[in-house]
């Protein structure tokens, strides 16, 4: 392919190496995609963790193609339109018990700083506007907008932007390999990391403490999970302080752990929760947060013809994007996607944790159809092993995901046995390979 890709400056890509050795996709189709050429490639990642379904799925295309004909936009500020209502009724019918209301974004980063904004002025319009510090924990991933890097903590987000926001503080990370080292499923070990939480409202004091936000499993960072019991003490912790705590379920939605959203598989319900990605099977941008009533009714109060949260988006409900999400639903129902993960997930794990003793896998994390296998660095290059078997899987026909020395794994949830079995192969070859 002769084409000239000088003028994309790409996101979170080495741009110089892209551009000498370009991977191209032209199309993709369940489970696969398809390079320029015509060559398959086993999408071991669902895109981005959000191609849930897999590719161009009928009823998502349908839907797309429909909507483009049939209303392409309406503005959502002060007006709506009827796939944006029944969306929301579909969704809230998804979600843990008492979480009913939806806002709509178009992005994961969106759907954060939204999540942040309305826990701020949450307690504002409650008379505790005080309460403005937001938590974050180590190593998390919430977008890249100055909200979500403030109380994220991959170090290289944040370090080239600036101060951040003010106000913000991290409790540790749950990563605990001396301990925890490839287990099955969730650790046994580290429910305690939850009282660093105290250790921050000690310094702080509860009442300057708007939230708490973390992911139910830490996906960018490299698939952390979270110990048993562990967000359980979160939420007492929070409950005890009149804290609020927000899941950013971006990747855990949709049926990536075996349920619908990571707080019905770990058992904890939230008062705010973020998601994007697989809403629309990654078909059309869109995100969303969900709220507890109550959290919503809180800032129902004034005169009524008065506007209650002062935040929004052109694009919040797009008509695209709610066809786009109509149409995922159906598609997740008619074939049981949303807890098929839970089906799969001892299949997987024997697969995936198959690779121990592979030469430098140093630790296999899974849950659902999430793994996450960590190498050991190469000396003096960070990142540079799991690249290169990133490169080498991607040669023979499977992509797959690194994040510093880990690969992340996060197929499709229509994913075959065989399937699974040719992603580990690829990635255990690869591992002797460059061994
Ligand atoms: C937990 C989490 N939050 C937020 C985001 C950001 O989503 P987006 O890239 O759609 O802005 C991601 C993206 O991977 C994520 O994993």
């Amino acid at each position: 392919m002769n084409q000239d890709l000088d003028a994309y400056w790409m996101p979170f890509t080495a741009n110089r190496q892209f551009k000498k050795a370009p991977r191209l996709l032209a199309r993709a189709e369940g489970m696969h995609f398809y390079t320029p050429e015509g060559r398959p490639v086993l999408d071991a990642i669902a895109g981005l963790w959000c191609v849930n379904a897999g590719h161009a799925r009928p009823k998502i295309v349908q839907a797309i193609q429909q909507q483009a004909a049939e209303l392409d936009y309406a503005p959502p500020f002060q007006m709506g339109h009827p796939k944006a209502f029944e969306l929301a009724e579909r969704l809230v019918e998804l979600t843990p018990a008492g979480m009913n209301k939806v806002f709509f974004t178009n992005s994961g980063s969106e759907s954060v700083e939204t999540a942040l904004k309305m826990a701020i002025a949450y307690h504002r319009v409650r008379g505790e506007g005080q309460r403005t510090r937001l938590i974050g924990r180590e190593r998390g991933y919430h977008g890249v907008n100055f909200g979500g890097i403030s109380v994220g903590g991959m170090v290289a987000n944040r370090k080239m932007f600036g101060t951040l926001l003010a106000g913000v503080d991290h409790i540790r990370h749950t990563h605990d390999p001396a301990r925890n080292a490839f287990t099955v499923g969730q650790p046994a070990h580290g429910a305690e990391f939850a009282d660093d939480l105290e250790r921050l409202i000690a310094l702080h004091d509860a009442s300057t403490i708007a939230a708490v936000i973390v992911e139910p499993v830490a996906g960018s960072t490299g698939v952390i999970l979270p110990p048993k019991g562990y967000l359980q003490r979160l939420r007492e912790i929070c409950d005890k302080h009149g804290i609020l705590l927000i899941f950013d379920e971006v990747i855990t939605g949709f049926g990536r752990t075996g349920q619908p959203f990571g707080a019905q598989t770990f058992g904890v319900t939230p008062d705010l929760m973020t998601v994007a990605k697989g809403i629309t099977n990654g078909a059309v941008p869109m995100g969303a947060v969900f709220v507890k009533q109550e959290v919503h009714d809180a800032f129902m109060n004034g005169p009524e013809h008065l506007i209650e949260f002062f935040h929004g988006y052109t694009y919040s409900a797009h008509p695209l994007a709610c066809a786009a999400a109509l149409g995922t639903l159906d598609t997740y129902a008619d074939e049981g996607l949303l807890t098929r993960a839970a089906q799969l997930e001892g299949y997987f794990a024997e697969a995936v944790h198959s690779l121990k003793g592979a030469p430098n896998v140093i630790d296999i994390r899974n849950i659902g159809l999430v793994a996450g296998i960590e190498l050991a660095p190469l000396a003096g290059q960070p990142a540079k092993r799991a690249f290169d078997v990133f490169l080498d899987c991607w040669e023979r026909g499977v992509l797959i995901r690194t994040t510093g020395d880990t690969i992340a794994l996060s197929p499709p949830l229509i994913i075959e046995r065989a399937q699974i079995d040719q992603i580990v192969g690829c990635i255990g070859d690869a591992l002797k390979r460059l061994a």
